[in-house]
């Protein structure tokens, strides 16, 4: 469920009118809820009420100081893939006790940082990387606590781009070689393990693939404890999909009825790295018609297409032109009025550039409002400056209240770090 509905005809978020925002903060501009934020953790966090568990909520998602915050207030910890990210987790207050640190390219200066900070695990992914982080723990003078990150060879029936359980993906160790890097990591002075992590993919629909992930990854635990290692943890990752158009995902305690399911009996916490599920469909992309045109294409009917084309374009949103993705687009201010097909499209000079492709929609207007919907996760934090356009603001809503928690960039702040090379500007001798 979420807080975006529409009242007396006018799309609202929790009390206030996106019409509203619009008009104050300008467009595009990106919408979250913090009631529906805190509403789905807490659905999420319950689903697991029965057993040891941490949710590090999976920040690439959206890494926004206030969202991330929302769950932190809540209870909650963090998934990481960076320094970056380290370092904004912990300016939102993830103790450092909850934060798990994934990715098959960790850098040593990263590494350095989260062993300083002392996070809760690193999820290693090869075993060079296992090599690097026992060396840097030595110069430290500190044991680095991890987890290897299994690759279960499960098809997660996703969008092959965010797939990353199968064989042929370079996340991961494979399951059947993972008892040997395990016994080979026991074995050395600044590591501990403790968990066992593996993630097979985002936007999961089905609950069947995380069924038989979790079903491989028990055989490996039970292994592992039987080789006398003193597994802890054991991280399930994240990839919970949800509703864009008409897919039925699992609900959370669906998905948590068939995790605890598989690791019933052991002694372990179950991590958990949801991202989209909690973020996703608590915001929306605001953004303004600008023109309309007719396309040369026809529809079905033999009626020309439309093309509209609105202030937020693939930089702001990429999901539609990199995966195809489908993110459902209504006007702010409904009417109803004739439906038209057509292409609704970015400023960006690429064709590639398109929110929605041959979408049925009301006929648009310039001027006229859009929100672009479920795009509170992988929305912003993908977005770019492609074509020099300053990234979109972010706004926060919580009851009849919203407050600016990214400002939109400026013009300056798309050269910043910029320099011209003295080469360049020298002037030149008289020839
Ligand atoms: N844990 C790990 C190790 C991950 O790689 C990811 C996502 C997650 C957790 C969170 O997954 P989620 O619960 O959000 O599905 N940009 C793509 C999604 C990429 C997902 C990458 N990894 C999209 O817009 O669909």
């Amino acid at each position: 469920m979420n807080h975006f509905e529409r009242k007396r005809g006018e799309m609202v978020c929790e009390g206030v009118p996106l019409r509203r925002i619009a008009d104050a903060v300008g467009t595009p501009v990106y919408v979250y809820s913090h009631t529906t934020l805190a509403h789905h953790y807490s659905a999420f966090d319950r689903a697991f009420s029965g057993i040891p568990h941490i949710i590090c909520y999976s920040m690439k998602a959206n890494p926004n100081g206030s969202v991330i915050r929302t769950f932190t207030n809540l209870g909650s910890g963090v998934d990481i893939v960076s320094g970056g990210e380290l370092s904004r987790a912990l300016a939102a207050g993830a103790p450092p006790s909850k934060i798990v640190y994934s990715g098959v390219g960790k850098m040593e200066w990263e590494i350095v940082e989260a062993l300083r900070q002392g996070i809760l695990m690193f999820n290693v992914e090869s075993r060079q990387e296992l090599e690097t982080i026992d060396g840097i723990a030595r110069k430290m003078r500190k044991k680095a606590p991890i987890s290897l990150r299994v690759n279960p060879d499960v098809d997660p029936r996703t969008h092959p781009y965010i797939s990353t359980g199968l064989k042929k993906n370079k996340f991961g160790i494979h399951i059947d070689q993972a008892v040997r890097d395990y016994e080979w990591a026991a074995r050395r002075r600044h590591i501990e393990v403790i968990g066992v992590d593996c993630h097979i993919g985002s936007q999961l629909t089905e609950i069947s693939p995380f069924l038989d992930a979790a079903g491989r990854v028990r055989v490996l635990v039970d292994r592992l404890i039987r080789k006398g290692l003193d597994i802890r943890f054991v991280d399930i990752g994240g990839g919970l999909g949800i509703t864009y158009e008409n897919e039925v995902p699992p609900d959370p305690q669906q998905y948590a009825d068939g995790i605890v399911d598989a690791f019933r009996g052991l002694p372990v916490t179950i991590v958990l790295e949801p991202g989209r599920v909690l973020v996703g469909n608590a915001g929306v992309l605001l953004t303004r018609v600008l023109y309309t045109k007719p396309s040369q294409e026809t529809d079905g009917k033999a009626k020309k297409k439309q093309f509209f084309i609105v202030d937020a374009a693939m930089n702001d949103l990429a999901r539609p032109s990199l995966y195809g993705s489908y993110h459902a687009i209504v006007p702010v201010a409904g009417s109803s009025r004739r439906r038209v097909v057509a292409d609704v499209v970015g400023p960006i000079c690429e064709s590639g550039d398109f929110l929605a492709k041959d979408r049925e929609l009301p006929a648009l207007t310039g001027g006229d409002l859009v929100a672009v919907m479920s795009a509170g996760g992988y929305g912003f934090s993908m977005s770019s400056t492609y074509n020099s356009r300053p990234r979109a603001a972010e706004v926060m809503v919580s009851g009849s209240r919203f407050e600016v928690v990214r400002e939109r960039e400026s013009i300056r702040d798309l050269t910043r770090g910029e320099r011209t090379a003295s080469f360049l500007t020298r002037r030149r001798g008289k020839a």
